[in-house]
């Protein structure tokens, strides 16, 4: 009695503590899901995930049934739903309580919980309720016959409806079709027939309160990002429905909504519960390592394809699990991939080499690895690997595989732009689109593993998966498409979700355009291309420290001494020079001095006769200049130059240069080979300071002021050859 008197002030607190008592029967506990999935297709499991998340009751009929609804099993036009569910009813057919949510799987999720669905359907004060269209299906006659609706969505879909079992055991009893029949035809029936409509009392989600069709209505929904949750907005009717249901041609938008809902999601570290079965490699023993075939493809001329090998071999995995499939297309690269095979070959499980000469098209060539893999019961994982990915993350294999993806890309950029290997969208006609959150994934503002309509260059794709959604032979064809677009169009067509991860970073894609093959080393003129490889490749790997201040000498007065070029860079620019081979101290040399300021002639090649100027310049300004700026303070430099040139020094031919000012403000002077080893003697000395360097480092360069102070001559070479290379800098 107490409550009445004080009134509906206490009523509420009062129910509260009712409700509370009876806790173990919640509403929610008569509502029960039900679906029809003939088959466990990526897109149910995502569909009972988001079930889960928000602890739905479902029930799955039809499973491993076959299905005969129709040519795809997406597609509307399931009369084997309809059986399935009218028998599925027969035990509820009196339970005046229950409540029944009937979905498609494949193609929905939920985006949020079960009192919400409650509470909306309870609103309509209708005993059973569809989802509702933006368009008519089956049959466009019937729009007549449709009642006329003044604010939301007029027609009838079949994907989603929800009521009480009685009312529903009513609205399917008449059911006698066949399988292949449209289901949606027998409901749209059912419902424009105004006496059975009354009587079972059927109504549509007009305004898609609960369920959102995304057919013919993408246009009206948006993401909501809420603090801890993603939920989607229909902006027409200003509601956030229940369930989205990516019908028709949307699947792929609802790939997109499912980044994000119904996740508990924030950009930084992406989504807390959207990973089922994450597989953990850790502590497994090398021999239970998964086996791996790794397909490589040098399709066109691709810089650095020894720091790819170098890659390859630095992954963190055994070799002994790891089997090789080479597609090189390209004769440019054959001494390389023989040598790279020749040196490391047998350390993997197996090799197989398709060459030039076979004249494979990238297509086939990708079909064959991809079969390799398909046919072999032990290839637990397929890694296909184009040359231009520099992999630059040793543990990329493993974190991939713990993804536990049946296709998985990780994500790969080309520096410092926007270009990727995957697309976040699709145009009309099937080509790039721009996604809204593109540009913070690449950029990693927004961080996770995506579900995405295009992926490129390197994926993951499961053995299993290519021996059965997969099984299709000619994965890389589909019309005009290239074998890329081909690729992910027939995946998508298999209903397998196609994934990049941007959770760790993995390395970048290379440039291949503008890559010339008329040189001897063709990378060292790949620092415009390609900076991040060409320093990786060619810039000594303490040359960072040096400029940090460490590591530099001051061998003499005003003279520094550090490391700038790797072994590599040293022997590949002396065998380029030798190579080109027009070494001369006379007559062709005057015509490029300036100002006859080269006036102790040394046996040389300068970098514009093997057209390496540009390329030198940009290396003198990214590395050099940096250098002087700090050793030189208030010293800013251009880097410009005149004279820049690699020397010759031998015993018979010359041997040493006599003293003399160098043409120059600074003078770079780097040591190209080995003392002791290629040569002996030479060495530099700075006559005013009697201070020699006589045992220059390879790879170390002396940086000293040209001219006034630092008169100086190089010493002779009594043995062997000697290489400098020498740039006379701000002249
Ligand atoms: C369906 O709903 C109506 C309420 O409009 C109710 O009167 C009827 O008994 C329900 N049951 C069946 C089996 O139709
Ligand atoms: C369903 O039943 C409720 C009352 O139970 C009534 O108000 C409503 O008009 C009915 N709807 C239809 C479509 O018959
Ligand atoms: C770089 O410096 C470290 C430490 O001084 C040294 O051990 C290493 O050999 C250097 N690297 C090369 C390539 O000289
Ligand atoms: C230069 O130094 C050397 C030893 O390093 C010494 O023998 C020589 O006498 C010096 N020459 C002059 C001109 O000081």
């Amino acid at each position: 009695m107490r409550p009445l008197l004080l009134g509906p002030l206490l009523a509420p607190l009062c129910w509260l503590i009712l409700a509370e008592a009876k806790s173990d029967q919640k509403p929610e506990d008569n509502l029960l899901v039900l679906t029809v999935a003939t088959k466990e297709t990526e897109g149910f499991r995502r569909f009972k995930r988001s079930a889960q998340f928000f602890n739905y009751n479902i029930q799955v009929l039809g499973l491993g049934e076959d299905w005969h609804g129709g040519e795809k099993e997406t597609t509307l036009g399931g009369g084997q739903k309809v059986r399935l569910l009218k028998a599925a009813l027969e035990k509820y057919a009196e339970k005046e309580d229950q409540i029944i949510l009937f979905t498609d799987s494949y193609d929905v999720l939920f985006a949020s919980g079960p009192k919400e669905l409650l509470k909306k359907f309870r609103q309509t004060k209708s005993r059973v309720v569809f989802s509702a269209e933006e368009l008519i299906y089956p049959d466009r006659r019937l729009e007549a016959k449709y009642p006329q609706v003044h604010d939301g969505k007029r027609f009838l879909g079949s994907g989603g409806f929800i009521g009480y079992a009685p009312n529903l055991s009513k609205l399917v009893a008449s059911w006698q079709g066949q399988d292949s029949d449209s289901d949606q035809l027998f409901y749209t029936k059912i419902f424009l027939d105004p006496e059975q409509r009354e009587k079972i009392n059927i109504t549509l989600d007009h305004r898609c309160r609960i369920f959102q069709n995304l057919d013919g209505a993408l246009d009206e929904v948006v993401l909501k990002f809420e603090t801890a949750q993603v939920r989607a907005r229909n902006l027409e009717y200003d509601t956030l429905p229940v369930l989205i249901h990516g019908n028709g041609p949307t699947k792929l938008q609802l790939n997109y909504l499912g980044n994000y809902i119904p996740r508990f999601w924030t950009f930084e570290t992406g989504c807390t519960v959207c990973d089922e079965g994450l597989r953990s490699l850790k502590g497994l023993g090398d021999k239970a390592l998964p086996t791996v075939l790794i397909g490589i493809f040098i399709e066109q001329p691709t810089p650095f394809l020894s720091l790819f090998f170098k890659r390859l071999l630095s992954l963190r995995y055994p070799r002994k699990q790891l089997r090789l499939f080479i597609h090189n297309h390209e004769e440019h690269h054959e001494a390389q991939v023989e040598q790279f095979l020749e040196d490391h070959g047998s350390e993997y499980h197996t090799v197989k080499l398709v060459g030039p000469d076979q004249r494979m098209k990238n297509a086939d060539a990708r079909n064959m690895g991809a079969d390799l893999c398909r046919q072999d019961r032990d290839c637990t994982y397929y890694l296909s690997m184009d040359a231009e990915v520099a992999l630059t993350n040793p543990d990329a294999l493993r974190i991939l595989i713990e993804q536990n993806k049946a296709v998985i890309a990780p994500l790969v950029i080309r520096a410092g732009r926007l270009w990727s290997n995957f697309w976040g969208a699709l145009s009309a006609d099937g080509f790039y689109a721009r996604s809204e959150d593109y540009v913070d994934i690449v950029q990693g503002r927004r961080v996770g593993v995506w579900n995405v309509p295009y992926i490129s260059n390197i994926y993951l794709i499961k053995g299993s998966t290519l021996r059965s959604d997969l099984r299709q032979k000619d994965l890389f064809h589909s019309s005009k498409l290239d074998a890329d677009m081909a690729f992910c169009s027939n995946v998508r067509e298999q209903n397998v979700f196609l994934f990049v991860t941007n959770q760790h970073s993995f390395g970048r894609l290379l440039s291949v355009d503008n890559y010339q093959t008329t040189h001897l080393h063709n990378d060292l003129w790949e620092i415009f291309n390609n900076p991040e490889d060409w320093k990786e490749k060619y810039i000594h790997e303490n040359y960072t420290e040096a400029l940090k201040g460490k590591l530099v000498e001051t061998p003499c007065p005003d003279v520094y001494w550090f490391p700038i070029f790797t072994e590599t860079a040293c022997d590949e620019l002396v065998e380029e020079m030798e190579h080109f081979g027009q070494w001369s101290a006379g007559d062709n040399k005057d015509t490029r001095i300036q100002g006859g300021y080269e006036n102790v002639p040394t046996i040389d090649i300068h970098m514009n006769q093997i057209k390496f100027e540009r390329e030198w310049h940009k290396f003198l300004v990214e590395y050099i200049a940096p250098m002087t700026e700090k050793l030189y303070p208030g010293y800013y430099t251009r880097a410009q130059f005149d004279l820049a040139f690699v020397v010759r020094y031998k015993p018979d031919e010359q041997p040493s240069l006599m003293p003399h000012h160098d043409a120059s403000t600074f003078t770079i002077n780097i040591a190209l080979n080995r003392v002791g080893v290629d040569y002996e003697g030479g060495g530099c000395r700075f006559i005013r300071y009697n201070c020699s360097i006589r045992a220059p480092r390879k790879g170390w360069t002396l940086m000293h002021p040209g001219r006034l102070t630092h008169y100086h001559e190089g010493l002779p070479t009594t043995k062997g050859t000697r290489y400098i290379a020498v740039s006379f800098v701000d002249p």
